[in-house]
């Protein structure tokens, strides 16, 4: 089946950390700012983030208050409630912690863009209600763990995704790379070392990933940043 072309677009410190303080830097405004700059430049109509990512920018940690009493069951089949939108906000959310409101993102990044949830089986009906309420789509990558193969290929299927920009966090690009998803990696170097050892970094392995296999990439573009940085072009080395 066909799947979308897979541009993981992030930025790190020179240690290779997606996070940590290095960003609360003045310098590093700059290429904060820049991502979002790039990110458009890609004019991709689709992006994908982890739940954590998400809770952290876009639903600030807001926990619905769902009730589950006589609920009627809700089958586990995709729901497409918006298959025309300009863009495409994705969001990998397992067991439907995400608090949405609505069924578009309201922030200047990806104003517009319809909410699909990537979900598995174990999501409770009382939220599958509230997707439905809100207007969200959703599709089921698996019954307790996602096969992203699965899910890029729905994404295609049933919206014409063409091409898909991840964007983190690392434990996300890491379950893609597992799956040899990533096709270019565009990343931006910003010149400081966070120095922290316990922070994220850009591909994340976890209990519930197998460790991947080294992943080649072959540099397409290079381009010198103001203040030192670099952004950087990479494909996946295919055999
Ligand atoms: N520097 C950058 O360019 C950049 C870009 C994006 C994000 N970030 C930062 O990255 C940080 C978050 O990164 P993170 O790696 O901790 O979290 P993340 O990737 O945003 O989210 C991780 C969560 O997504 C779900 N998930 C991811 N992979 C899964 C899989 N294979 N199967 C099932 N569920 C999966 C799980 O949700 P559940 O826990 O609900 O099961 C998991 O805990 C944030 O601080 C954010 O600001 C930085």
């Amino acid at each position: 089946m066909e799947r979308p072309y897979i541009i993981c677009h992030m930025l790190t410190s020179l240690d290779g950390k997606i996070i940590g303080d290095y960003l609360e830097e003045g310098r590093a405004a700059y290429f904060r700012d820049l991502y979002e700059k790039i990110h458009e430049r890609y004019e991709c109509k689709a992006w994908m983030c982890g739940r954590v990512t998400l809770e952290e920018h876009f639903t600030f940690g807001h926990q619905l208050d769902l009730t589950q009493d006589n609920m009627e069951s809700i089958p586990r089949t995709d729901y497409v409630a918006n298959k025309e939108a300009k863009g495409y906000a994705i969001a990998v959310d397992p067991s439907g912690k995400l608090g949405w409101s609505k069924d578009h993102i309201t922030d200047d990044y990806g104003l517009g863009d319809h909410i699909i949830e990537v979900l598995t089986e174990q999501v409770s009906d009382a939220y599958l209600s509230h997707l439905q309420k809100l207007g969200i789509s959703y599709i089921f990558g698996g019954k307790e763990r996602i096969n992203f193969t699965v899910v890029v290929e729905k994404l295609k299927d049933l919206f014409s995704i063409d091409e898909l920009m991840l964007e983190g966090g690392g434990f996300l690009n890491g379950s893609l790379l597992n799956e040899g998803l990533i096709d270019e990696l565009s990343l931006i170097l910003v010149p400081i070392a966070d120095g922290a050892s316990n922070s994220v970094t850009l591909f994340e392995t976890s209990s519930f990933l197998n460790k991947p296999k080294p992943v080649n990439f072959i540099l397409k573009e290079v381009e010198k940043l103001d203040d030192g940085g670099l952004w950087m072009k990479y494909i996946t080395k295919r055999d």
